[in-house]
């Protein structure tokens, strides 16, 4: 008799644009999947002792980039994890490159309708964000699309449930 083990990713980073879903997501595909649960930004305002959106105005957007790669690379140091990073996480200083080797990335693809409708009360937590602009979001997607799309996983989560969306990564990554 074989039984086929499959063996859990030590670190699962979730990105996407802001609005798709990344935090909800970790937490519960790291209670499915017995894991933990972390937010980059979270950590960052936590280490910083400042919200994001403070970091933006006081320290502006590089400082917070740097911020956001050294919380990136401290993650190396968690064990059995899912991630939650922020928008711009695998876009700036080689983010994606760091977690193609230290861990599964998992795409959530969100249309740009999707996160409009998400984000439209929750500009003032969201620094790059102004929830009227279409073509600026659209071009941030774009911008970001390539780096995004070469996630190992990627679903589609426009009109889905969280739930859904956990199975799906599930699923695709054999932890069902
Ligand atoms: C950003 C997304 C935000 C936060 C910061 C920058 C981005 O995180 O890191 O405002 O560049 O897209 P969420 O994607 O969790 O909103």
């Amino acid at each position: 008799m074989y039984f086929h083990r499959v063996e859990k990713p030590d670190r699962i980073y979730l990105i996407g644009m802001m609005g798709s879903g990344k935090s909800t997501v970790s937490q519960s595909l790291a209670r499915q999947v017995g894991m933990q649960a972390v937010d980059l930004d979270r950590e960052i305002e936590q280490s910083s002792g400042k919200s994001i959106s403070q970091i933006f105005i006081e320290d502006g957007e590089k400082a917070f980039r740097v911020m956001e790669r050294d919380a990136l690379r401290a993650t190396i140091n968690l064990h059995q994890v899912v991630i939650a990073c922020g928008g711009g996480t695998p876009c700036h200083w080689e983010g994606a490159a760091f977690m193609h080797r230290h861990g599964t990335m998992i795409y959530l693809r969100a249309t740009i309708e999707t996160l409009l409708s998400r984000l439209n009360d929750d500009s003032t937590s969201r620094p790059l964000l102004n929830p009227d602009n279409h073509a600026a979001l659209d071009s941030l997607l774009a911008a970001r699309s390539q780096v995004y799309e070469s996630a190992q996983v990627i679903v589609q989560v426009d009109g889905r449930s969280v739930d859904d969306i956990v199975s799906e990564i599930c699923r695709q990554l054999d932890l069902a």
